[in-house]
């Protein structure tokens, strides 16, 4: 009796301890993660052994090159691609190719890593090729990617405006949203203020987490905003060039940020508009450079992509410099799409837009649309055709010989608006509205 009596004490002090004591745990790591979270030391997406933002990019020729950007701790020095064409035989990965990457360490604020990055060419056009990336044991997945094909293949791709916020909680949605509408797509378009601080590594790594396996599948277009600049000085994002590969081949002192990609006969152009806006030389150098892009174009369509629009649907905004050295051109060598954002809205115009001659309307069809969730509480402007704010949107937009075809969804996957362009020789684009129920809703406000 007393040997029990004297066992139950012992459980209940247990018992009674062991609650202190976990509580007494909770309360001091409770207590550390806040002040950990107060100094900014916890690093919700710290770089591992394991590769991590496997990135592909476009190349100055897509249909037999890609390239492809990640990220590892720095103790990890070196880093390689192995690819082959797909195959379905898992004993058939005996001898991919084996491509050593660039890697560099990477040392920003607290943050150590190396940034790793390869392009591999001599690929064939039109051809599913399955690659992964890392060493030893800590490799990736083998992911898919399909090189572009040639001139005359139907080409299919995404235009995404501002991400910038909500990157992993309302944004993720609408790039997967658009994958699954178009996982065929050769290539998805960023216009500019991808995240909301150029050299936040959080919002980066929210970026990749929200996307995931599609930056390693899609290669992406990232045409920079004003938010992927320091926004006191004129400083681009620290993260960008390491962990992007993009084309080099825009102006000095510009590169990665203006470049083009030519694919299966659309060209496409990135324009940093940011420095447009701040920079008399650097305005000059890109007027230059798309001067001479647009002159020397042996593609049948051309579409431009950059973040400040030329009309705005904010009463307090006029990114005039853009406009005043980019119209002209514009007119002048009949680009078919410019794809905006910056303006957290959706518009697309060209019915009340001037053309080049007096009287006519303009050739070239304007868009600015926003894909995060930070929205614009002002919306107004006489310019555009089709509009509406207060919506996460995500457009899809294929070309076929002399008909491109384009839709702009909304987040929840109803069409908005759709329309398609086509050729004419000697003549601007015939643009043919497409019925949808919300297109007449805003048509006939
Ligand atoms: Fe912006």
């Amino acid at each position: 009796m007393r040997s029990k009596s004297f066992s139950a004490s012992l459980i209940l002090f247990q018992k009674s301890t062991w609650k202190w004591l976990s509580a007494y745990v909770l309360a001091v790591f409770s207590w550390c993660s806040v002040l950990y979270a107060q100094s900014g030391v916890v690093n919700p997406f710290p770089p591992g052994s394991s590769p991590d933002r496997i990135v592909l990019n476009v190349t100055s020729d897509p249909s037999t090159s890609i390239a492809v950007n990640w990220r590892t701790c720095d103790t990890v020095k070196t880093g390689y691609i192995e690819i082959l064409p797909a195959v379905s035989d898992p004993r058939e990965l005996d001898n991919p190719l084996r491509k050593q990457a660039a890697s560099k360490p990477f040392t920003f604020q607290t943050l150590n890593a190396t940034y790793h990055s390869v392009v591999v060419t001599g690929l064939l056009p039109k051809t599913l090729y399955m690659y992964r990336v890392g060493k030893g044991n800590d490799w990736s997945e083998w992911f898919h990617t399909r090189t572009a094909g040639v001139n005359g293949d139907k080409l299919s791709f995404i235009y995404l405006g501002d991400a910038q916020v909500g990157l992993k909680t309302l944004w993720p949605r609408v790039i997967r949203a658009a994958y699954a509408k178009m996982p065929e797509a050769n290539l998805i378009l960023y216009a500019g203020d991808i995240v909301n601080r150029g050299n936040s590594d959080n919002e980066w790594g929210e970026l990749f987490y929200g996307g995931s396996f599609i930056h390693s599948t899609i290669p992406g277009m990232h045409s920079p905003g004003n938010h992927e600049y320091a926004r006191t000085g004129d400083t681009l994002s620290a993260f960008w060039q390491p962990q992007f590969t993009l084309p080099d081949n825009g102006p000095d002192g510009l590169k990665e940020t203006c470049y083009y990609t030519d694919v299966q006969g659309m060209r496409f152009i990135s324009i940093n508009s940011y420095r447009v806006e701040e920079s008399d030389d650097d305005l000059q150098k890109q007027k230059r450079w798309v001067d001479s892009l647009l002159r020397n174009n042996p593609n049948q369509w051309t579409a431009v992509v950059f973040h400040h629009p030329f009309y705005s649907i904010r009463p307090t905004r006029d990114n005039a410099r853009m406009r005043n050295t980019f119209k002209p051109l514009f007119d002048k060598y009949n680009v078919d799409i410019v794809l905006q954002g910056h303006d957290h809205a959706y518009a697309r115009g060209r019915k009340k837009i001037q053309g080049a001659r007096a009287n006519t309307a303009s050739g070239t069809v304007y868009v600015l649309s926003v894909s995060g969730p930070k929205m614009s509480s002002k919306f107004e402007g006489s310019w555009f055709d089709v509009g509406t704010d207060y919506t996460q949107m995500y457009q899809l937009i294929t070309v076929e010989g002399t008909i491109l075809r384009y839709k702009a969804y909304k987040a929840s996957g109803e069409l908005f608006d759709a329309f398609d362009l086509v050729k004419q020789k000697g003549k601007p684009n015939t643009l043919i509205e497409k019925d949808t129920l919300q297109t007449r809703d805003v048509i006939s406000k």
